[in-house]
């Protein structure tokens, strides 16, 4: 099969990549390295085999000609291409909002002008302020005023998820919307403030770990790897058609306790510097307080749902961060 994966360069596209590639299909990707790096998938470029599989063009999904040459050649495109994290959105607001609008509308409308499945990577963010666990795909969706910036990322990606929803009602386009919750794994960075990177980079390094907020705030974290067997399952599942699914981990903790963890499984002499929010992202802030996924639709319809422990993700990126 010819897979094109917009944001191939990127964490969880180059994992996506590097899946596809060992299925023996064929893999275009277009990045334009905003976020992503070369690092990511250099290694696949230099597998013998995927030579003549294995096609990477940096350049933005903006490029109309570019996105028609790629879908057309394609049978199915993963769109996973974004401005992503709440540092990146409220340093870059409008670039943020047009790369998830305008870039997902090209993706959209160039699918539904070849008429190729895709898969649409939403995210966890857009459920909002929710307290209650688990969040289901048909929850209500709350959030701040739009005075704080930080709500533009989960509007952006809920109006992705509208506009491909109406594409495949009014044009019976093959769409798949996937809410991912927080995914890590080997190459993510923390530069863009990922938490658990970041955690363990400050860690490794005896440096004081920044927890924003008062550190009470949960989370459920996702393995890499799990996130993409979810995306193929879905992408391969008629049933997935014009449906969203939450992707999402099994062990809800919070930050201060992340924090910690980390700190004991490095062996690290690092001590846990609480810093308020304001100071840390400035007044267009406020935290999701709570984001546990409930994840039965997904395995409903795969049969397959995220199972990695949280102590096996971080064993793995505190070795990749070692060895990085
Ligand atoms: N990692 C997570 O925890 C998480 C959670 C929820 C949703 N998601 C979604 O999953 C997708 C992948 O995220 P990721 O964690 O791999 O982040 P990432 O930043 O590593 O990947 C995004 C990729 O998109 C590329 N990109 C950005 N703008 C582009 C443009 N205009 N044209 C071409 N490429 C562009 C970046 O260079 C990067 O390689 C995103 O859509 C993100 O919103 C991720």
């Amino acid at each position: 099969m010819r897979i094109l994966i917009t944001g191939g360069a990127g964490f969880i596209g180059s994992h996506l990549a590097e899946n596809c590639l060992k299925n023996g299909d064929e893999v275009y990707v277009i990045d334009d390295l905003s976020t992503g790096s070369m690092d990511n998938i250099r290694f696949l470029q230099k597998v013998p085999e995927y030579k003549d599989r294995f096609f990477v063009h940096i350049n933005t999904i903006l490029n109309n000609d570019l996105m028609l040459e790629l879908t057309g050649i394609c049978d199915v495109v993963y769109h996973l291409a974004a401005a992503v994290g709440v540092q990146t959105i409220l340093e870059k607001p409008l670039e943020s909002i047009v790369t998830n609008i305008q870039g997902t509308e090209k993706v959209l409308e160039m699918c539904n002008k070849f008429k190729k499945r895709v898969l649409i990577a939403s995210t966890s963010e857009v459920y909002g302020k929710h307290m209650h666990a688990p969040l289901v795909e048909t929850d209500n969706i709350i959030y701040g005023p739009s005075s704080k910036f930080r709500w533009s990322y989960a509007a952006s990606k809920l109006m992705d998820e509208f506009t491909a929803l109406a594409y495949h009602r009014t044009k019976h386009l093959k769409v798949v919307i996937t809410r991912l919750f927080n995914t890590v794994g080997p190459r993510q960075t923390g530069a863009y403030g990922m938490v658990i990177p970041r955690f363990v980079e400050q860690a490794l390094k005896n440096e004081p770990i920044t927890v924003f907020g008062d550190g009470t705030q949960t989370r459920t974290f996702t393995y890499v790897k799990d996130a993409v067997t979810a995306l193929i399952k879905l992408m391969g599942s008629n049933q997935a058609t014009g449906e969203v699914f939450n992707v999402g981990g099994i062990e809800e903790i919070s930050i201060l306790d992340l924090a910690k963890r980390i700190i004991e499984m490095t062996g690290s002499s690092s001590t846990i510097e609480l810093i308020p929010y304001e100071k840390a992202f400035g007044k267009d802030f406020e935290d999701m307080q709570r984001r546990v996924p409930g994840v039965g639709k997904l395995e409903s319809v795969t049969g397959f749902s995220p199972d990695k422990s949280l102590s096996f993700i971080l064993s793995e990126v505190i070795g990749y961060i070692k060895n990085k």
